[in-house]
């Protein structure tokens, strides 16, 4: 099989090096990719994820069997629903949703609203645009702190502020209405403030049939201690302890199965990845949001764990048998550690060259590659805020921290810096 993946991050690299492990690939192509992916044995293509008319084109010149979506980007614009209508490439199955399943995560509204019809547990919730602002400001006199704002469309990570006093939060609410995030903000959903710890769930589903794929715990800010500024993510760790046998059923009954069923009741055309952003509040496992895609860094561990093959479970997708492939785990943890660029996530160069020469690692660990490319000379340089994601496993979770850590620490570049503390909450 010849197969497409989109996207260039650290969840493209570790989707990558999944797919090349099954038996059923001739040749990977991955469009953009990064230097990981390429090293790795894939072929970088250079077409942007998002340049439908390029990606037709690749697609029909290299006779490719299967598209794999990474990032949410080119599903919020509608790659599913390209290939679909368009007699040329409809056979040709794309692993993602239609761009109406994808506004589960493109509208935070819509993916409230789906909740509530199907009785999803999350927060409560209202929606204000810019024509009911003073009403907002009611409602949040209403709320008790924290206060929860989040613009209704797709801000890269931003749109979600956590305000600790209500002049903040109306402050704030007037400048999203007033367009502080663009069309993303010109509706905000006001929420009920969750405590507890979040855990990410992953499913794949053709639509009817779903499986659940390892969890995992994301460790959003930049600083130790999950202190300072959101980040996309800085590292993860999976099995997460407190999402055992009986929390676990309670996700698969009162959030998975009713959002897929309600999918499919609506009439939403969803073959791919389900990400339930999940918040453990006393036991009792509440949606946060829904992404249409993998998480990143998260992505980074479940690949490890994951030990079916993923291609094997892509053809189940494709052809709506997915109840009839396997899934099996790998028994052991996995830990990733991000490596980043200084001042990440605010400005930062780019550019500096990666040193790999002082890595000892044995075959525990896996080097996935974010935000690198090769300059001029051919040689892996730092090009984004997310560089390097270190993935290990351990028979314990401390045994692969602690190589992770080792590897994070050999590996050399201007600025680096990464969390000391991944998975030490755990
Ligand atoms: P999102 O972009 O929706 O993932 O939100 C970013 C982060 O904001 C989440 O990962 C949570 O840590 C936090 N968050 C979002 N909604 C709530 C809520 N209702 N209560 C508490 N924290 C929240
Ligand atoms: N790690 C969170 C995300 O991918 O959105």
């Amino acid at each position: 099989m010849k197969i497409l993946l989109l996207g260039s991050g650290g969840r493209e690299h570790a989707l990558a090096w999944k797919i090349m492990q099954s038996p059923r690939v001739e040749t990977l192509f991955v469009a953009p990719g990064n230097a990981g992916t390429q090293a790795g044995g894939a072929v970088n293509v250079a077409i942007k994820a998002d340049d439908f008319e390029g990606i037709k084109h690749f697609v029909l010149d290299h006779d490719i069997d299967m598209v794999v979506v990474g990032p949410e980007d080119p599903l919020v614009k509608g790659v599913y629903d390209c290939f679909r209508d368009d007699e040329a490439l409809s056979k040709i199955p794309v692993i993602g949703p239609s761009k109406a399943g994808a506004v589960l995560e493109g509208s935070k509204d819509f993916a409230k609203q789906f909740m509530l019809r199907h009785k999803i547990p999350t927060a409560s919730y209202q929606t204000f645009d810019g024509n009911h602002l003073a009403e907002g400001l009611t409602f949040l006199e209403g709320l008790k702190p924290p206060y929860v704002l989040k613009a209704d469309g797709l801000c890269a990570g931003k749109g979600v502020l956590i305000l600790p006093t209500l002049d903040e939060a109306k402050c704030e609410l007037r400048e999203m209405l007033g367009g502080m995030f663009g069309l993303a903000s010109a509706r905000v959903v006001i929420e009920e403030f969750l405590s507890g710890i979040e855990c990410s769930v992953f499913v794949l589903t053709d639509g009817v049939h779903y499986k659940i794929l390892p969890e995992a715990k994301d460790y959003k800010r930049i600083g130790e201690g999950d202190t300072g500024l959101n980040t996309g993510g800085m590292g993860a760790v999976s099995p997460v302890p407190f999402a055992d046998e009986v929390w676990m059923r309670k996700v698969e009954d009162r959030i998975i199965r009713p959002t897929v069923e309600g999918l499919a009741a609506e009439g939403i055309d969803y073959k791919g990845f389900i990400f339930f952003g999940l918040i453990n509040c006393d036991g009792e496992p509440k949606v946060i949001e829904y992404n249409c895609r993998m998480g990143d860094p998260e992505t980074e561990t479940v690949m490890l764990r994951l030990e079916s093959d993923i291609v094997d479970l892509f053809e189940g997708v494709a052809t709506g048998t997915l109840d009839q492939r396997q899934l099996t785990l790998d028994p052991r943890k996995a830990v990733c550690v991000m490596l980043v660029s200084g001042g990440y996530p605010e400005a930062y160069k780019k550019g500096y060259p990666i040193d790999f020469s002082d890595v000892q690692r044995g075959a525990d660990t896996v080097v996935f590659h974010a935000g690198t490319a090769l300059n001029a000379d051919g040689q892996v340089c730092t090009a984004g805020g997310r560089v390097i994601a270190v993935s290990s496993y351990g028979s314990t979770q401390a045994e692969a921290m602690a190589r992770s850590f080792a590897v994070a620490e050999q590996i050399k570049f201007e600025g680096k810096y990464f969390r000391h503390d991944i998975g030490a909450d755990l």
